[in-house]
């Protein structure tokens, strides 16, 4: 019997000291401790013993249970705890861990190029029109001097919807838009800015979509004065100072005399590069005086008033003021671009 109980304290101390869970844990205790249980089992064996030896087995058997509960009791607080430190490990938050950063939109470097533009013109006291993209062929082409048939419409070959409706390839259809809506030879100090499509080729200084700024200004005694005084004081005003421009005779249909405007190249400085195309300008607008059939066409009286045009393209001032080398960048959408502006 005393064999029997030291055994017992051996095998439950080696299996507590084994067990890996809680539950583990307590199947142990069942097994030696419970109801039914290997020790419970021995005192049951107590009755055949004599009254000497009663006591002295009664007491071993006290003695282990006490030994094997303080065992549970101890392993019990070891599991306990390394289960509360897995639990802390695995739901750990880091509450020292910077913000993550909201970052902030901003506008498009052609949209920053455009409200300069505008803002330019409007301090000079011009009122902004808009016209639609999607325009027929009477506005963007006939009523700017261009019948059907002209040669000069090649140059602006366009997107047609049908033979009647294209995507304007200009924003000179707002010229004729505007006028329309003035009457008895009122005058006119407007720009139109907006969108406009041509079968172009998409490289470093063209594309088959853009954006065009026009402008119209129509009074008594406007003279080529007059245009060559405001493109140049809006060039120095758009890129500086000490920009130079040049004016180069020219052919619209719908100005008369016509002018093209270049401006020095910011890239190469007059040496020649892939965005001037070797020139070292780079041409930014088409001007002229408004020419007399389109004032009529309109209902303006051409021996009342006289007006002068222009039509900028806005990516190519863009690409002068921020010094880029290829117009693609402005509608590649790489954020590594975008985000420094
Ligand atoms: C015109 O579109 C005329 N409507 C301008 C005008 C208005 C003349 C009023 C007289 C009176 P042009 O096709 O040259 O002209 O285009 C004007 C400007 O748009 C060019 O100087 C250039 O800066 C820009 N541009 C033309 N084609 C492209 C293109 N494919 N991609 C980007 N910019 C372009
Ligand atoms: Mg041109």
């Amino acid at each position: 019997m005393e064999q029997q109980i030291k055994d017992l304290r051996l095998r439950a101390g080696e299996e507590i000291r084994s067990s890996a869970t809680l539950k583990e844990l307590d199947d142990v205790r069942v097994k030696f401790l419970g109801k039914k249980g290997e020790l419970t089992g021995l005192l049951r064996g107590m009755s055949q013993l004599t009254p000497e030896e009663r006591p002295i087995v009664g007491k071993l058997v006290n003695e282990a249970r006490e030994e094997i509960e303080q065992l549970i009791t101890q392993k019990n607080s070891e599991l306990k705890a390394a289960e509360l430190q897995a639990k802390l490990a695995s739901e750990r938050i880091d509450v020292t861990l910077p913000g993550r950063r909201v970052h902030d939109g901003h506008l498009h470097p052609l949209t920053l190029t455009l409200n300069r533009v505008k803002k330019i013109f409007v301090s000079m006291g011009y009122s902004v029109e808009e016209g639609p993209e999607v325009e027929t062929d009477y506005y963007n082409f006939e009523a700017l001097n261009l019948p059907k048939d002209h040669p000069a419409r090649d140059m602006q070959d366009s997107f047609y919807i049908t033979e009647e409706i294209l995507l304007r390839t200009q924003t000179s259809p707002v010229q004729a838009r505007t006028m329309e809506r003035h009457k008895d030879n009122e005058p006119i100090r407007m720009i139109a800015p907006g969108r406009v499509y041509r079968r172009d080729d998409y490289d470093a200084s063209h594309s088959p979509m853009f954006t065009q700024v026009e402008g119209l200004v129509i009074d008594k005694g406007i003279s080529f004065a007059d245009l060559k005084g405001t493109l140049e004081d809006f060039s120095k005003k758009i890129f500086g100072e000490r920009t130079k421009i040049r004016l180069r005779p020219s052919f619209f249909p719908f100005t008369e005399p016509s002018a093209e405007v270049d401006v020095s190249c910011v890239m190469c400085h007059g040496a020649g590069c892939k965005v001037c195309q070797g020139t070292g300008w780079l041409e930014i607008l088409g001007a002229g005086m408004v020419h007399p059939d389109v004032l009529k066409m309109s209902g303006y009286d051409p021996d009342e008033v006289s007006g002068f045009a222009f039509g900028m393209g806005i990516e190519r001032i863009a690409m002068l003021t921020y010094g880029l080398d290829d117009m693609r960048l402005l509608y590649d959408n790489d954020v590594r671009f975008l985000k420094q502006f």
